[in-house]
């Protein structure tokens, strides 16, 4: 394992950001808002829980992963803080959805053990190469269209948990050592997440006005997104009713469909991320990084052909 660097990327996000980020794709551009509220949140707790198993990890070399991982995952909440903190700006009430989601992952810190915080952390982290692959593949028509600087800042947090795709269960396994037991809590894993997502989305309906978000913010969950894809085929059950363009409406259904299965193999016992295919765009980035270009704009700072 080769050590994982933090790096402190100057995002800058003014009172000016718009919610919908990418006007093409209302669905998108709230479905990564929602992915910042979980950013804060989430690392928050998985920063506290392997902070907390640090003292009992025996193996040098898994607490120096432990501790590079905690330091790339605290860097990360505090850029969507930034982004976070733009969005309040222009909507105050969502605030009080924020501190909502957030108190939700304290109490989880504050009530349940240790073993179980680094279940879920293992098998939420364990989703992300395959799904971020899949966002990422198709950066051209998900983020370039968008806002610079949250596509970047959403780009860079990407390649970092494609980076550190293993950490959360080395840490795991060093602690729990039990491939079962994370299986096990899966389902009340996926029932807190959900509960957390409707308040972030039931928050964002309430403090951004519809015509500012274009879209019930509760639709952008991918079971909605295949029911309305298939409302639309069949003619005497389509409504007149303009239906926003689904999240992943321009990513190609058999990259989905690769990407759904991997997902779902990720939650298998004997999962290792180390053997995960990965998205040629990362790649691309840290060679951009390591030369020093400026990965905050990724768009607008990437060289021309004429340059
Ligand atoms: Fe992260
Ligand atoms: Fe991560």
């Amino acid at each position: 394992m080769t050590a994982l660097p933090m790096r402190r990327i100057p995002f800058d996000f003014d009172d000016d950001l718009p919610f919908v980020w990418n006007p093409r794709n209302p669905s998108f551009s709230t479905f990564m808002n929602i992915v910042s509220v979980f950013a804060v949140a989430f690392e928050k707790m998985l920063v506290a829980a392997v902070r907390e198993a640090l003292p009992s990890i025996t193996d040098p070399a898994v607490a120096e992963e432990a501790t590079d991982f905690l330091r790339q995952e605290g860097q990360h909440a505090t850029c969507h803080r930034r982004h976070l903190k733009s969005l309040v700006a222009h909507y105050p009430g969502l605030q009080e959805t924020f501190d909502e989601v957030i108190a939700s992952y304290d109490e989880l810190t504050a009530t349940k053990s240790v073993n179980y915080r680094l279940a879920y952390i293992a098998d939420l982290e364990a989703t992300f190469t395959p799904f971020f692959k899949l966002l990422l593949d198709n950066e051209e028509v998900l983020f370039r269209p968008g806002d610079d600087r949250v596509a970047s800042l959403l780009m860079w947090h990407f390649v970092e948990e494609v980076e550190h795709r293993s950490s959360a269960l080395v840490v795991y396994d060093a602690v729990v050592d039990n491939d079962w037991y994370r299986v096990r809590v899966l389902p009340s894993v996926v029932k807190h997440l959900y509960a957390a997502a409707r308040i972030v989305a039931d928050g964002m309906n309430e403090h951004v006005p519809f015509a500012e978000r274009g879209m019930d913010a509760n639709n952008i969950k991918p079971a909605l997104s295949l029911r309305n894809a298939m409302i639309a085929r069949i003619p005497w059950l389509r409504s007149d009713e303009p239906v926003p363009m689904p999240a992943l409406g321009e990513v190609p259904w058999s990259q989905k469909i690769t990407s759904a299965a991997r997902v779902l193999l990720s939650q298998t016992p004997f999962h290792d991320p180390a053997k995960e295919p990965l998205p040629e765009f990362a790649d691309d980035w840290f060679k951009r990084y390591e030369r020093g270009d400026d990965v905050a704009h990724w768009y607008s700072s990437t060289p021309t052909a004429a340059s």
